[in-house]
């Protein structure tokens, strides 16, 4: 028989992502209408570790919906990797009366989620992350607000690059994953996008590329590199050197996980966050909430972190075609 929940608390944890506040605000409100008691735990596991938890009202939440990062904090923790730490987090959570926990962040967040709920805290995970690198979902929170962020940002590198007849490489966040690369070499009108996915590490073909691009009349030659390759600097080194282009690497970095979310962050954050208390006030536990096929769903987290995913092979060949 499903365990009767009265206090659920939420946390984010690993890289923060706009639109994890807007998560938070409906775990509250929505927690809050099942007739739950709702804790906020900060800075994640490493906050939990501590016992940093607050009580929230429907109040506590007011006017976060379009603040970027998260309210809550974020960390990561090396200690709650333990079965020590884990099983301290535990305590904790039964200590402050905790039953149920909302886990804000990525695979590895979900990992440690995996393990409060085998020690009988009843926990759900959202997918907040900017990488979408997430298998079980087709939509991360974050995803959208981080790819127009950067794409405004190579508009503006795009701007300078054409006035100088540079070739310019910008480097875009994502850990292992391309999907940030991908969206933007799209749509930022790249002539080459690297991708960790696909990468041979042949630099003779951008070499080749940028050449030929030339005798065509391009007055630019941007080259879009995914953080899972990096060396942009000592890329465009090399580039300048065999090509005779001069050539400048900008590496985004943070500011991509910054900003008022969007829209569709906002939304989605919202809505998987609702669902999250909805299914800890059914008494779930070891659950995602995930966005599939154009629903939202939930899935068991062992299910989860088994799958895997790889790039929309028809996107690929899109980018490519594009970039003649
Ligand atoms: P993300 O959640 O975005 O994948 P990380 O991989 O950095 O980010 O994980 C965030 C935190 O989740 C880690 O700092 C750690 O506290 C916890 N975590 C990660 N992997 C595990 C694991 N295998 N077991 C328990 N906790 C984990
Ligand atoms: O997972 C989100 C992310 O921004 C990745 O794209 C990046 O690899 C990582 O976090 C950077 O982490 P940190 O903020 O610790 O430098």
């Amino acid at each position: 028989m499903a365990k009767k929940i009265e206090t659920i608390g939420v946390l984010t944890s690993g890289g923060d992502a706009p639109g994890m506040n807007a998560a938070i605000r409906a775990v509250v409100r929505k927690g809050l209408s099942h007739g739950l008691k709702v804790k906020g735990i900060q800075q994640g596991y490493k906050g939990l570790l501590n016992e940093e938890i607050i009580d929230f009202d429907a109040r506590s939440v007011s006017d976060t919906i379009s603040k970027g990062g998260t309210i809550l904090y974020t960390a990561r923790c090396s200690e709650f990797r333990t079965p020590q730490g884990q099983d301290l987090g535990a305590q904790i959570c039964r200590k402050h009366g905790i039953d149920g926990l909302v886990v804000v962040g990525g695979d590895g967040s979900f990992a440690g989620a995996q393990q409060l709920a085998a020690r009988g805290i009843n926990t759900i995970g959202i997918p907040g992350t900017i990488d979408l690198d997430i298998a079980c979902t087709d939509y991360t929170i974050g995803f959208d607000t981080a790819v127009n962020t950067a794409m405004d940002a190579i508009d503006k590198v795009r701007d300078t690059s054409t006035s100088h007849e540079r070739c310019s490489i910008i480097e875009v966040m994502g850990r292992n994953a391309g999907y940030i690369a991908l969206w933007c070499g799209i749509a930022n009108g790249a002539e080459d996008i690297l991708l960790p996915e696909r990468y041979d590490y042949d630099e003779q073909v951008l070499i080749n590329n940028i050449i030929q691009n030339r005798k065509r009349g391009k007055k630019h030659h941007i080259i879009i590199n995914a953080e899972g390759i990096g060396h942009s600097t000592s890329m465009a080194r090399r580039i300048e050197a065999a090509t005779g282009v001069e050539t400048r690497a900008t590496i985004l970095g943070h500011m991509q996980r910054g900003g008022s979310p969007t829209c569709r962050d906002r939304v989605y954050g919202s809505v998987m966050g609702a669902y999250a208390a909805d299914l800890l006030a059914e008494g779930q536990s070891n659950r995602v909430v995930a966005f599939r096929d154009g629903k939202y769903v939930d899935l068991d987290i062992d299910e989860a972190l088994a799958m895997q995913k790889d790039l929309p092979e028809y996107v690929v060949r899109v980018a490519k075609a594009m970039s003649l």
